[in-house]
């Protein structure tokens, strides 16, 4: 039997009458077509379905809808608009951090959960990051300088306030990455 569930989704209050076994990518993709959020396995290991959930990124094929109740997500479409791309999109843009494109909504979002933690990440702490993402085209080394390019890009904008385009500021979370 359906019940209801009520999400702040990018910013907006949404009520959807959902299966209590439905996961949230489903939901995100089915009921809310939120599509820029990707299932790419059944296994819970690409991250191509990565959203935020509150501030922490997660793989929504791992959670359930029900759980999501009452909490806020933020799916790829939140974070910018074509006219105004977030700056992780326009990194990986300019940096061509992406091939097929498949992988990349969850690789951003992994991103802007660790960008809203680190300031300045190291390569390191990156590639930590977004190990529960797999991408199969771009062999890793774009996406981290896309990222890097992102970080100096939200650092510089954070300096001069009144060109800052998005916040990046949350409290510090849960760490990024595999757990996710
Ligand atoms: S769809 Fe692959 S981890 Fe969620
Ligand atoms: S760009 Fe194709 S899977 Fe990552």
């Amino acid at each position: 039997m359906k019940r209801p569930v009520t999400l702040t989704i990018n910013g907006a209050s949404r009520t959807v009458e959902v299966e209590p076994r439905a996961l949230l990518v489903h939901v995100l993709r089915d009921d809310l077509n939120l599509t820029g959020t990707h299932i790419g396995c059944d296994t819970s290991q690409c991250g191509a379905c990565t959203v935020l959930l509150d501030d922490d990124a997660v793989k929504s094929c791992t959670v359930l809808a029900v759980q999501a109740d009452g909490h806020a997500i933020t799916t790829i479409e939140g974070i910018g608009t074509a006219e105004r791309l977030h700056p992780l999109q326009t990194a990986f843009w300019e940096k061509h951090g992406l091939q097929c494109g498949f992988c990349t909504p969850g690789v951003i979002m992994c991103a802007v959960d660790l960008l809203s933690r680190i300031a300045d990440p190291s390569e390191a702490e990156i590639r930590h990051a977004i190990e529960g993402n797999l991408c199969r085209c771009t062999g890793y080394q774009n996406i981290v300088t896309a990222i890097q390019s992102a970080a100096a890009a939200m650092r510089a904008a954070k300096a001069e306030p009144r060109t800052a385009a998005f916040p990046s500021a949350k409290p510090a979370g849960q760490p990024a990455g595999a757990g996710v």
